[in-house]
């Protein structure tokens, strides 16, 4: 087998790709307005009630109709999983895996497709979106060749007279929970570790972004994966998401999205069902408070344009972005002049049409988002943006905040969304404590080039994921394995050779001759 390597990104300067690129994105475009069904078992079912998927950056388009799961339909899913699992559990991994290096090979045939769906659907920008669907790749490449390294014979201390052998067996029925913002990667990740594992799922996807999880499961029914291993069943959280999560036949719950939504299921998932027999387990991936620290020894022009990337890529709606900057005095006007000039020249504007910045992904994000701006405007010196940008959709200027306290609201929630708060530090180890204070602990990055200082982070930054010299978004398969300490979430680390143990339980057989 072919060692793992990342997918390589899409350079859109080459003419044959920015024109692969558009007709991709007219192609989607003819499909636009199509009803989706559910599909629980391989039956697709068309339901009365529909929700809307709306463009954010042009809202007078209609991506799609999703139908939608109540309560009776997330209950037939998860018998449906159930019955699968007693098959699909025994299926030999190796042929599991076959499914996943399928699916990754039919997604890069279709690449630029599967992007086009993200820039319509959640407004990313082409290499965003090209970005996400490469992480998609990575992961079903990634696991299913984990998944053949765990299917194999495991390492055990050899004793005379015995023979031992260690199984990674599974779980059982999955509930699949993820979010909007990498509407193809993380929900591709988080449900085909699941299932290269041997579990059968229940994927209800982000209400914000049902059509591209719909294409994906296109693509699966396609590749010939047996029905029932996946059942889609995309519906209203408030009804099926405790109902899904507190069901006595769900045996694990793969959640990634925000901190209140995982703490509530982290305690609706520990209250035993009527008829349950087993401990429920949780994979619980949450928020961020990320921020990138420049020390005094750092490039000013290095440190400016990482934070203005890791701050504003895709609006700044990433868990990992960097919301916070955190100078050290000796360069906090160079480096804030340097971002504030680098923010100024981002164009804001339609993501089928590239622009650096687009909009957020719906309503209630851009009022939540505008209402950190009003808070950020009497927190902090509005040195950029600072509102509402023009467009039929959610855009919002990038906007930066100077001298922000370190207990300050813009400096300790999290806003998602464009907003970028800077904090002076009076020394390198101010920088690292305000760095540390905040609930979250998901990515950080530091600019520096002092070695000790370097050292000193590694040990005292408390985050998943510390990046030095560099900015603190785009952790790559394999190379960054993702995940944060504290109300960030479980630690799992998607991407790592420790994630499909999450999903696996250990069997040993000891048998005597
Ligand atoms: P969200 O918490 O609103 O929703 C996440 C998922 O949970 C969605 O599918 C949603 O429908 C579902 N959900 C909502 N209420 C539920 C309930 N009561 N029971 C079961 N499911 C329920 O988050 P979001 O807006 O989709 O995503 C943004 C958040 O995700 C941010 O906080 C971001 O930092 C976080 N995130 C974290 C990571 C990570 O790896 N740590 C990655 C991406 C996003
Ligand atoms: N994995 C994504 C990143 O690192 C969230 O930016």
């Amino acid at each position: 087998m072919i060692e793992f390597r990342n997918e390589p990104f899409t350079n859109f300067e080459d003419p044959a790709n920015k024109q692969a690129m558009q007709a991709a994105l007219a192609k989607v475009k003819s499909e636009f307005g199509q009803e989706y069904p559910l599909i629980i078992g391989g039956e697709k079912i068309f339901t009365e009630r529909k929700e809307k998927s709306i463009n954010p950056g042009n809202l007078d388009e209609i991506v799609g109709l999703q139908s939608q799961a109540d309560k009776t339909l997330a209950d037939q899913a998860i018998h449906v999983a159930l019955e699968t699992f007693k098959t699909w559990q025994y299926v030999d991994p190796q042929e599991r895996a076959g499914y996943l290096f399928k699916a990754a090979a039919a997604m890069r045939r279709r690449k630029f497709e599967f992007a086009a769906w993200m820039v319509y659907e959640v407004g990313k920008n082409w290499s965003e979106a090209d970005a996400d669907v490469a992480e998609a790749i990575d992961f079903m490449e990634f696991y299913g060749r984990e998944m053949i390294r765990l299917g194999g014979p495991q390492p055990l201390v050899p004793l005379e007279g015995e023979d031992n052998r260690l199984y990674y067996i599974p779980l059982g029925v999955g509930v699949i929970i993820p979010p909007w913002n990498f509407p193809l990667a993380i929900m591709v990740g988080m449900t085909t570790a699941a299932i290269v594992s041997g579990n059968t799922v229940v994927l209800k996807p982000a209400s914000p972004s049902p059509i591209i999880a719909a294409k994906f499961m296109e693509l699966m029914e396609e590749i010939g994966l047996p029905s029932g291993v996946i059942n889609f069943i995309p519906g209203p959280a408030s009804e099926i998401g405790d109902f899904m999560v507190e069901h006595p036949n769900t045996r694990f719950v793969s959640f990634t999205g925000s901190r209140d939504v995982g703490l509530r299921i982290n305690e609706r998932i520990a209250k035993t069902a009527q008829g349950q027999t087993w401990i429920k387990r949780l994979v619980a991936e949450m928020g961020g408070k990320d921020a990138v620290v420049v020390d005094a020894s750092a490039d000013p022009e290095e440190a400016a344009i990482g934070i203005v990337q890791s701050a504003f890529g895709f609006q700044g709606q990433k868990c990992s972005a960097g919301s916070r900057a955190i100078i050290h005095k000796d360069l906090y006007d160079v480096v804030l002049e340097k971002v504030i000039a680098k923010t100024k020249t981002l164009q804001i504007g339609l993501p089928e049409e590239n622009y650096s910045i687009g909009p957020v992904i719906d309503e209630k994000a851009y009022n939540k988002i505008l209402k950190y701006i009003e808070i950020g405007k009497s927190e902090g010196r509005l040195v950029a943006g600072g509102g509402k940008a023009e467009g039929n959709g959610y855009y919002i200027q990038p906007t930066i905040f100077a001298d922000v306290k370190e207990d300050a609201h813009i400096m300790l929630e999290e806003i998602f969304g464009p907003v970028l708060a800077f904090y002076k530090a009076d020394s390198f180890e101010k920088a690292i404590e305000v760095f540390n204070n905040t609930e979250y602990g998901l990515t950080g990055a530091l600019y520096s080039n002092n070695r000790e200082h370097l050292e000193y982070a590694r040990r005292h930054m408390h985050c998943g994921n510390l990046y030095f010299n560099r900015k603190c978004t785009g952790a790559l398969v394999g190379v960054h394995p993702f995940g944060g300490f504290n109300m960030s979430g479980t630690d799992s680390k998607a991407g790592g050779r420790d994630y499909l143990l999450l999903f696996t339980q250990g069997k040993v057989v000891s048998e005597k001759y």
